[in-house]
């Protein structure tokens, strides 16, 4: 089942963290805040009442931002990153946002195969853009019936970086 997350997935959503991205991780204080902020959205994918997947969302004005998408090793390619990415352009777009735009390491293949598959163009590389020092592709995708707006610039904060 797919679902919005709320405060009480907190510790669910750390698991995917820690099982998903261990040294890299998202903070518990930054999953905690993304989870009360009316600006961001959480998706989670949970069978049996155990979360397996979640996808972590930011509304910057016209344009939503993925800042995180994660399946559990024993789930994944059973079509669960898709169906969080299918439900994240939908919410925003009921959000009013023209595009969806992320950043993916350049040595994430899965991930880049899996944006690639979804219709996400590469916008450009940012170098460094990890705080490890791994290089960064910004990739995004016009939605359909895009809004009044056809085209916003949005700055690259590295809220990635973290990780
Ligand atoms: C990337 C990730 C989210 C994909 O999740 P998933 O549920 O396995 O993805 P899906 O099953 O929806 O895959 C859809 C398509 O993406 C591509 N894809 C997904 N994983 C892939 C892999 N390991 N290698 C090559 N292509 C891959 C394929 O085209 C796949 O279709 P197919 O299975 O019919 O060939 C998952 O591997 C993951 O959690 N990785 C660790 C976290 C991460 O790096 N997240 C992204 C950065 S935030």
């Amino acid at each position: 089942m797919l679902r919005r997350a709320s405060i009480e997935d907190l510790d669910g959503l750390q698991r995917i963290e820690d099982v998903c991205f261990q040294d890299r991780r998202f903070r518990r204080e930054l999953l905690e805040w993304i989870l009360r902020n009316a600006r961001a959205l959480a998706l989670v994918e949970e069978a049996e009442g155990r979360i397996r997947a979640a996808l972590l969302l930011l509304f910057e004005g016209r344009v939503g931002r993925v800042l995180s998408i994660a399946v559990e090793p024993k789930a994944r390619r059973r079509g669960i990153a898709t169906r969080l990415m299918f439900a994240a352009e939908d919410a925003a777009r009921d959000r009013g946002c023209g595009i969806v735009r992320l950043e993916v390491g350049t040595a994430n293949l899965a991930a880049i195969a899996l944006y690639r598959r979804l219709g996400y163009g590469t916008e450009g590389l940012l170098p460094k853009y990890y705080s490890w020092g791994e290089d960064a592709f910004e990739m995004r995708k016009v939605l359909e019936r895009p809004p009044d707006v056809p085209h916003v610039s949005v700055a690259s904060v590295p809220i990635h970086s973290s990780r």
